[in-house]
Parts: structure tokens; C-alpha cells; sequence
């Protein structure tokens, strides 16, 4: 056992490493490093006990407030191998201050900004040879809070969990960059307004699988989410959030309480305003996208999110017919965006916003 002096974080090492997978089967959320982060939390201590260990099941009592009423929210991030040989995040102080006000929404008590940016540090150190060297691969962080007092009453529960697990991770499509078809959904919701939409919590993705399934097995790889009230106005897609050019403008919807405040999304519009690009944030009417369809002046549809990065659409589906996006390929700033966010993650070009720390 060694203690880390800035923070006290124990660290009890793996006995057995377990064999790395090859890059080409990494996939997405398959594998997991050696090691994870904890640290518990109660009302007598408040956040105690932070600790490296191997990576392991949770011990955690049947009556555990996560696995009834489902306090439990998450993180999302990637740590980069540079071309430079340095590991990079990208800006993880976003991931939690969205951290901190998914446990606003849902009574839980996050852990301040200092130990959740240790923990995913102190992982990235400790398994610093998981995090992949090929282009396109990176580390994916997982950091988790969750409710583990037990008790049946339905109250914000008095204990918390928070960990880090790590998972090597491929490009999302095979090949880096692919577009896919996409399903207008008019019957299921994801997020009602006054619910938990702008919350990363398990339930948001529970409510979203119906949906998905069925967008499957017609034949498409997602569903556009419309409001939950008439289906008239674009909310995200997939679990991404989701841009469109019309025009020589980039629309996007407003965060509206209903849609999850994406890193990428925030990076991206902020990336298309430093190169002049228009943006627009506001309500996006479902009918004005097809519209612009018909006049032929939707050029581009895209979604954006930490695992995909940027994921063009090359089709929206409908039962009164299917609305081809450009030439079906990948368009000329989805194009740009991605190579951008790829160059800057591996260090390949300079860092003008301030995006991305280093993990020394
Ligand atoms: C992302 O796009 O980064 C997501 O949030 C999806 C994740 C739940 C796999």
C-alpha cells in the first residue's frame, strides 16, 4: 500500500495484471483496466476514504437506494495518447460541473471538484499503460456516483459511492468517421420538461431503449428524439446531441432543461464561432428541418458526444417516407470538425482554447 500525499489516496495494487486486448477489439466499453477509483461518502464523515483498488465487483447491501430509486449519475471523458508521448483529457473540469448538477437534480451529494479530478488522475497514473497508443483509441473515464444507503423509504439516500472505471476504446464506427441513418421518433420520449433530461442518469438512457430497438429493426442505427409534449420540436439524437447546416447556418436546439449540456456539443459551437462559422441555439422545429430538405438547403446533419466525437446522418426516417442528408456520405464540416477534435486530442495541433490538461 503507498499513500499519495496531496490527497491521501491509498493504492492497493493488482496481484494479477490481467492480459491488454488487442486494439481492434476494443469496441466500445468492452474491457476494463486493472485498477478503479472509490470513495465513500456519509453524513458523519462526508467524503472519506479515497482509494486506488483492482478492479472489482461492489459490495453493496440488496436494499442499496441506486438499485430501487435509482440515484445514480455519470461521467463521461477520454484521456488521450498524444503523438507527443503526453496524456491528455479533454476538459474534464466540464465533466464535473455536469457531474455536480446531475446530483442536484436527483438529492445526491457529488464529490467537489478536487476528488473527482484526482480520481480520474490518479486511475490515468495508476493504468497509465491501458491508456492506448492507436489513432482513434483512447482511454474512456467512467466516473459514477451512486446511492448506497439501504433503506425502502423514498428520501435522497445518506450514503454515496463515487467511483472511476476505465475502458480502452476504439473508434465508435469501426473506421473512424460513418454516417448513419437515423429514425424520426413521434412515439416514445425521452425527457419531459421539469424531468431529468439535462441529467446524465441511468434512467434518461432506460427510457431510450425502447426506441432504439425498434429504430433497429427498421433498419436504422438511432432515433431522432423529438419534445415529449407534440413531437414537433428536434431535442437530441441517439445519446448525442445533434446539429444541423442549413443554409450557411449551424442550428442547434437550446438547452431547454429536456436535453443533456453535451461537452462536445459546447465544444463544438464554440470551435464553428472561432472559425466565423454561424451558430444558432434555439428551438428547432422538426417541420422547418424537413422544409429546408425540400428546399434543398439542409446540408449537413451531425450528432456530437464524447464516445463518437462527431457522427454524421446520412438519412432521416419516417413512416411518410425517408429525407436523404447531402450524398449520403460525410459532409465537408463534419469532416472538419472531427479531423480537428482528432488532431487536437493527439496533440497534432496547438491547443488555442485551453481544452485539453495534461495527466503528468
Ligand atoms: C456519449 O456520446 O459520449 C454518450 O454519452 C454515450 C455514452 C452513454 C456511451
Amino acid at each position: 500500500m503507498r499513500e499519495d500525499k496531496k490527497m491521501s489516496i491509498v493504492t492497493e495494487r493488482t496481484g494479477s495484471p490481467k492480459a491488454k486486448p488487442k486494439a481492434e477489439d476494443y469496441g466500445f466499453g468492452r474491457f476494463f483496466s486493472d485498477h478503479m477509483f472509490t470513495a465513500d461518502c456519509s453524513s458523519d464523515l462526508g467524503w472519506h476514504s479515497p482509494r486506488i483498488v483492482p478492479y472489482r465487483p461492489l459490495e453493496l447491501d440488496p436494499g442499496a437506494a441506486v438499485l430501487h430509486y435509482g440515484q445514480t449519475i455519470f461521467e463521461g471523458l477520454k484521456a488521450f495518447h498524444g503523438v507527443d508521448g503526453k496524456i491528455r483529457l479533454f476538459r474534464p473540469e466540464m465533466n464535473w460541473k455536469r457531474l455536480e448538477a446531475s446530483a442536484d437534480r436527483l438529492c445526491m451529494r457529488a464529490p467537489d471538484l478536487d476528488l473527482f479530478m484526482e480520481g480520474v488522475r490518479h486511475l490515468i497514473r495508476t493504468d497509465r499503460d491501458w491508456v492506448p497508443t492507436q489513432d482513434g483509441t483512447a482511454l474512456y473515464l467512467r466516473p459514477t456516483l451512486i446511492g448506497t444507503e439501504s433503506f425502502l423509504g423514498v428520501r435522497p439516500a445518506d450514503e454515496y459511492l463515487f467511483y472511476v472505471i476505465a475502458s480502452p476504446v476504439g473508434s465508435y464506427y469501426g473506421d473512424g468517421l460513418a454516417s448513419v441513418k437515423i429514425w424520426i421518433e413521434r412515439e416514445y420520449s425521452r425527457a419531459a420538461p421539469g424531468g431529468i433530461g439535462a441529467a446524465k442518469t441511468g434512467g434518461n438512457y432506460a427510457a431510450s431503449l425502447k426506441a432504439s430497438v425498434a429504430a433497429k429493426k427498421r433498419g436504422y442505427a438511432q432515433v431522432l428524439w423529438t419534445d415529449a409534449g407534440r413531437h414537433e420540436f428536434v431535442e437530441e439524437v441517439g445519446t448525442m446531441n445533434v446539429f444541423f447546416v442549413i443554409g450557411d447556418a449551424v442550428v442547434t436546439p437550446a438547452l431547454s432543461g429536456t436535453i443533456l449540456p453535451g461537452v462536445m456539443r459546447d465544444s463544438t459551437i464554440g470551435l464553428l464561432r472561432s472559425w466565423d462559422v454561424k451558430v444558432e441555439e434555439r428551438p428547432v422545429a422538426l417541420r422547418d428541418v424537413l422544409e429546408a430538405h425540400g428546399r434543398g438547403e439542409l446540408k449537413e446533419v451531425f450528432g456530437t458526444g464524447t464516445a463518437a466525437q462527431i457522427s454524421p446522418v446520412n438519412e432521416l426516417g419516417a413512416d411518410d417516407g425517408s429525407y436523404k442528408i447531402g450524398d449520403g456520405g460525410v459532409g465537408p464540416l463534419s469532416s472538419r470538425l472531427y479531423t480537428h477534435f482528432m488532431d487536437l486530442n493527439y496533440g497534432r495541433i496547438e491547443d488555442r482554447m485551453g481544452w485539453l490538461s495534461e495527466v503528468r
